[in-house]
């Protein structure tokens, strides 16, 4: 199995596209390792992680959890919320004190961007970036890539919209970066106040018309609004963004060719997908998810190579 180029996850910035390769390639033997009734390996069985959450989660946190115990890793977990944080000690600190227990590698969610990276440059550990504040979440774009890949084969010349909010996005951003290196288009679409002008600089086509994005692409991944990151007004109101920016399923149906909805969730139903859209045919949300663990398997199996 070929090796990766990087000792740490911590962005798709840092990757080659024979990386990114390899991580989807290894994804797809684990989703039929799962898949069976046995669904356990003992590849990991001599590891130790700590899942180290500053930030909540559901589907991260969880398909990490399951990946690593899939793979016969020990697991402990970390949550911010009810730990020593609270009494004022210090990100290494905490992070020293957890490896100081024969821990070997570590997840870290932070709202800080660039927190993982400071990390990785202080301990010996191998550090998997689970969502740095607005810059990345690299497994979740992998995973998405594995997703769209399932949908379309290579991506390659393919059409991806990112819809919703880009501003304050680590999925988008890491998105971005993933799809390039795979040799598919992107176009971003939302209100202007939300998309960040150095993605034209990228070669990232920018849109403010949810509907011509819609026919544009092959596959729209939607975006919630992420009000906590905002500390001013983008728009008026969450009702006048769906207006303009929401999607529902006549607008999919209308369309002229039947396109793939994703979103990496938690969707806020009503604002930026209605239910009827988010429920469809159309929508692969819950496989994404699925993928998740078999992807984060893949890379948490690499990692451990280096
Ligand atoms: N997609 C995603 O990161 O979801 P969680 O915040 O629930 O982990």
């Amino acid at each position: 199995m070929t090796k990766l180029s990087v000792r740490h996850l911590l962005g798709i910035k840092n990757l080659n596209e024979n990386d990114i390769q390899t991580i989807l390639d290894t994804a797809t033997q684990f989703k039929e390792v799962i898949n069976r009734p046995i669904k356990k390996v003992p590849s990991l069985r001599d590891i130790t992680i700590a899942n180290v959450f500053f930030e909540n989660s559901t589907r991260t946190r969880l398909s990490f959890e399951l990946a690593e115990k899939r793979l016969s890793a020990d697991v402990v977990n970390f949550s911010a919320s009810g730990s020593s944080v609270k009494k004022g000690e210090t990100l290494l600190d905490t992070v020293n004190n957890i490896l100081a227990m024969k821990v070997d590698m570590i997840v870290m969610r932070h709202s800080s961007p660039g927190a993982p990276h400071y990390l990785a440059s202080r301990i010996p550990a191998n550090v998997i970036n689970a969502g740095d504040g607005t810059h990345e979440h690299p497994t979740q774009a992998l995973l998405d890539a594995f997703s769209m890949r399932e949908q379309l084969g290579d991506l390659a010349g393919k059409k991806i919209a990112i819809i919703g909010d880009i501003l304050h996005s680590r999925v988008a951003l890491s998105n971005i970066f993933c799809l390039q290196k795979l040799g598919a288009e992107v176009m971003v679409c939302g209100p202007s106040t939300l998309i960040p002008k150095f993605l034209a600089d990228l070669g990232v086509k920018i849109g403010h018309n949810v509907k011509e994005a819609l026919q544009w692409c092959d596959v729209a991944n939607v975006l919630r609004i992420q009000l906590e990151r905002q500390q001013i007004k983008y728009f008026p109101s969450l009702r006048e963004y769906s207006l303009y920016f929401g999607i529902n399923k006549a607008m999919l149906d209308e369309l002229d060719k039947k396109i793939v909805l994703m979103h990496p969730g938690p969707i806020n139903r009503g604002v930026e997908l209605s239910s009827d859209a988010a429920d469809s045919e159309h929508s692969i949300i819950l496989n994404q998810v699925e993928n998740g663990v078999a992807v984060r398997m893949a890379a948490l199996y690499l990692l451990a190579q280096q």
